[in-house]
């Protein structure tokens, strides 16, 4: 029997039930299943063993049952699924071969089949960390780079303010900005991050939200001129206090508001009307729409890697076991850097 047509145990992450609320661990069940190494003959599908998965925020509304298109619920019993890196084992689709390494969508679990190969990017520069096609080479990264290029149209010079500036698409944003020579202060959850974002990612300043009483104070104190581009990540309180310290003609990119994920009742903004005359433009945006755009970003961002232009903090959980506490630390800004788990390094 050829190596590859074995039968393999196959550990996997489970998603128990659909999950109101904060995310725990106990909604997940690390488990041993089987798969068969093999394709099935005539088949477009390909056999890929997991190396590194992606935690990412937008999985949460995964594990609750909706049935919006883009961000269609997990089946409770089932692995859950995600952005990763991985090697095809064995393939029946002409444009994948034994050997290849791959990132995109993937099953949370050693080896995967996947039956739609064709929305993968298959990995051909790997002088650089493969794990960083979690991050900064993969869906957070183009989020970085669509948003902050795209959407918040920057100039040199303007005051930028990005929350969860420490994470996977945060620490990014800050360094394009300070790449462009805008003034950039960065907010996270804990005095280690703040630092991190000062010392390790150059941001001009940078402040811990948990350990300010009044938002409004903490960015007038910071931006006594007022912000030009808000890259929101957060929403919630910390969206209303921006929206009283944005200049005029200034600039929010939408990019997430992980504070109202887990609610059952979103918060409100209150602080809207100064939109209108500060004449904000406001945009949301979502990263799928620039996938297409991949190998321009590459052509980008490969080179400010490889001349150590931009640096990128990873905090790696080892194994499978520890793959659901790393996805619902997200929620608790357990996390310093992009999240991310390994399943095998090679
Ligand atoms: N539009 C898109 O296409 C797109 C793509 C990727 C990501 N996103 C969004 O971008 C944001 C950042 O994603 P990421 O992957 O870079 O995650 P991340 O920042 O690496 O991790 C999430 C961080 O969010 C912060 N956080 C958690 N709960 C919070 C709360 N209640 N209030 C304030 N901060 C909280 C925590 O940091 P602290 O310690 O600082 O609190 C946590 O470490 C998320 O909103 C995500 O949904 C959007």
């Amino acid at each position: 029997m050829a190596a590859n047509s074995e039968v393999l145990s196959n550990k996997q992450v489970i998603l128990k039930n659909y999950v109101e609320g904060f995310p725990k661990e106990t909604d997940m069940l690390v488990k041993a299943s089987s798969i068969s190494l093999k394709v099935e003959e005539g088949s477009n599908a390909i056999l890929v063993k997991n190396l590194y998965l992606s935690c990412d925020p937008y999985m949460r509304a995964r594990m609750s049952f909706n049935q919006d298109p883009d961000f269609s619920s997990f089946t409770p019993g089932s692995p859950i699924e995600g952005f990763g890196v991985a090697k095809v084992v064995d393939s029946g689709h002409p444009e994948f071969k034994k050997g290849d390494l791959v990132w995109g969508t993937t099953g949370w679990e050693e080896y995967s089949l996947i039956k739609n190969p064709q929305g993968l990017f298959k990995i051909h520069h790997t002088d650089v960390p493969l794990s960083y096609y979690t991050g900064i080479l993969g869906m957070p990264g183009m989020t970085a780079w669509a948003g902050f290029y795209e959407i918040c149209a920057p100039k040199k010079g303007e005051y930028i303010y990005v929350s969860a500036a420490s994470g996977a698409v945060g620490q990014l944003v800050g360094q394009f900005a300070k790449l462009m020579g805008c003034y950039v202060v960065g907010s996270a959850g804990s005095r280690e991050k703040v630092e991190l974002l000062k010392n390790k990612f150059g941001f001009d300043d940078a402040f811990n939200y948990k350990e300010e009483n009044d938002l409004d104070a903490a960015l007038k104190r910071c931006f006594p001129e007022g912000i030009d581009i808000y890259f929101e990540h957060v929403g919630g309180k910390m969206l209303d206090a921006v929206l009283l310290n944005m200049r005029l003609h200034g600039r929010i990119a939408a990019c997430g508001m992980i504070s109202q994920y887990n609610l059952s009742q979103p918060e409100g903004v209150h602080n809207l009307m100064n939109v209108v005359y500060k004449r904000i433009r406001m945009e949301g945006f979502v990263v799928f729409d620039y996938f297409p755009q991949y190998s321009r970003f590459l052509d980008a961002v490969l080179p400010y890697i490889r001349e150590g232009k931009v640096v990128y903090v990873e905090d790696v959980a080892d194994g499978l076991e520890n793959a659901p506490a790393a996805l619902v630390g997200l929620f608790s800004g357990r996390n310093v850097g992009k999240q991310l788990v390994v399943v095998s390094r090679e």
